[in-house]
């Protein structure tokens, strides 16, 4: 396994996620435990975007409970519908928040946060899980990321 991930500074965000999905690929592959898969994904996408925080969130019960992360320390439950996590499980769609502070119930884990994009994993219409993306910088997010970070997420699917 390599020691580290290597994507181009020089391409744009989609080229950088193309030179990137295989090598998330090659790191879970033959792996079958799901948090394994989700720390390295979670670690994967922060180094090679320099983002501020990346994690999950799993759906337990009625709330959402903190999963494997890179970033500054986080909350640990978010209630169904609340914030843009429990929006995007309560809608089944992903979510992209180009400046935190319009995004009513805005759940500000951390003050350095400026957009956002949360991406569900859905499996026989029941969300398992959401993927969150923080950066520092306002209007990071585009559906390309909702895109890729979507491809990223499937591949936790068949791993229960
Ligand atoms: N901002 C999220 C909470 C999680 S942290 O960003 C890590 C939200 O509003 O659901």
């Amino acid at each position: 396994m390599a020691d580290s991930i290597s994507v181009s500074p020089n391409l744009d965000r989609q080229g950088r996620y193309q030179e990137l999905i295989p090598q998330i690929a090659a790191l879970i592959c033959g792996e079958e435990d799901i948090v394994a898969n989700m720390a390295n994904i979670a670690a994967a996408l922060k180094e090679a975007f320099k983002f501020l925080w990346v994690g999950f969130y799993l759906v337990k019960g009625d709330e959402l409970v903190l999963g494997p992360f890179q970033g500054p320390v986080a909350c640990t439950r978010i209630q169904k519908g609340k914030g843009v996590c429990g929006t995007a499980w309560q809608q089944k769609r992903s979510i992209i928040v180009p400046d935190v502070d319009q995004f009513p119930g805005h759940i500000a884990c951390s003050t350095f946060s400026k957009s956002e994009i949360v991406v569900p994993l859905i499996v026989d219409d029941e969300v398992l899980m959401v993927l969150d993306v923080d950066s520092e910088e306002k209007d990071s997010f585009s559906k390309i990321d909702a895109h890729f970070l979507g491809k990223i997420l499937s591949k936790l699917e068949s791993i229960q």
